[in-house]
């Protein structure tokens, strides 16, 4: 790449809408993909942001999360896959991103999230939160209803991408048949 073709694209890339989707994904739902599959043709760029939480006995790690929704949207140049830990909104302007996105399921998802959005404006009054609402199949699909439902021998399929499902399947796999 040239010196003149560098400038040309960095110049481009200042010029883009960048969007940030935060949350815990675990696992990644086909809910989370809808919205990142909407967010992406609405923006330039959308991160995927996975928080380092300290929730005890996640389903899977951070670093597992992150590889999961990379082959997922692996074919897909504007979504990157990043982590991160304390504040969202520290990290939304370390990425030099703009607007904060948010799926929204239902009136019962909205109080919760009416408070993160008006707590982020008052911390950093730059980013919009944007919500965004999944198709009505996944209206009903929660990361923790997942994981209920499958530590206790549901069905899944369906309900998260297909490498999220295989990977389940072999971490259960792996500790042996339910007690
Ligand atoms: O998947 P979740 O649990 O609904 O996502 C919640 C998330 C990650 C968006 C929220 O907990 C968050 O932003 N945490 C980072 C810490 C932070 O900025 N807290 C103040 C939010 S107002």
């Amino acid at each position: 790449m040239t010196n003149q073709t560098k400038g040309r694209e960095k110049a481009r890339r200042r010029l883009d809408r960048v969007a940030i989707y935060p949350g815990s994904f675990d696992p990644l739902t086909n809910g989370h993909v809808d919205i990142i599959t909407r967010g992406a043709a609405i923006f330039d760029r959308i991160i995927v942001a996975i928080l380092h939480n300290r929730e005890k006995g996640p389903l899977f790690t951070v670093q597992e999360r992150m590889d999961m929704a990379r082959e997922v949207f692996a074919g897909e140049p504007k979504v990157v896959v990043e982590s991160f830990g304390g504040l969202l909104v520290d990290f939304a302007r370390q990425q030099g991103a703009h607007v904060i996105v948010r799926g929204l399921r239902a009136i019962s998802d909205f109080e919760y999230e009416f408070q993160m959005a008006l707590m982020n404006r008052r911390m950093a009054p730059e980013f919009e939160t944007v919500f965004m609402m999944p198709a009505e199949s996944y209206t009903y699909i929660s990361s923790r209803l997942i994981r209920e439902v499958f530590a206790l021998g549901g069905p899944i399929a369906g309900l998260v991408p297909g490498i999220v499902e295989a990977r389940m399947r072999g971490s259960r796999k792996a500790r042996g048949p339910r007690a």
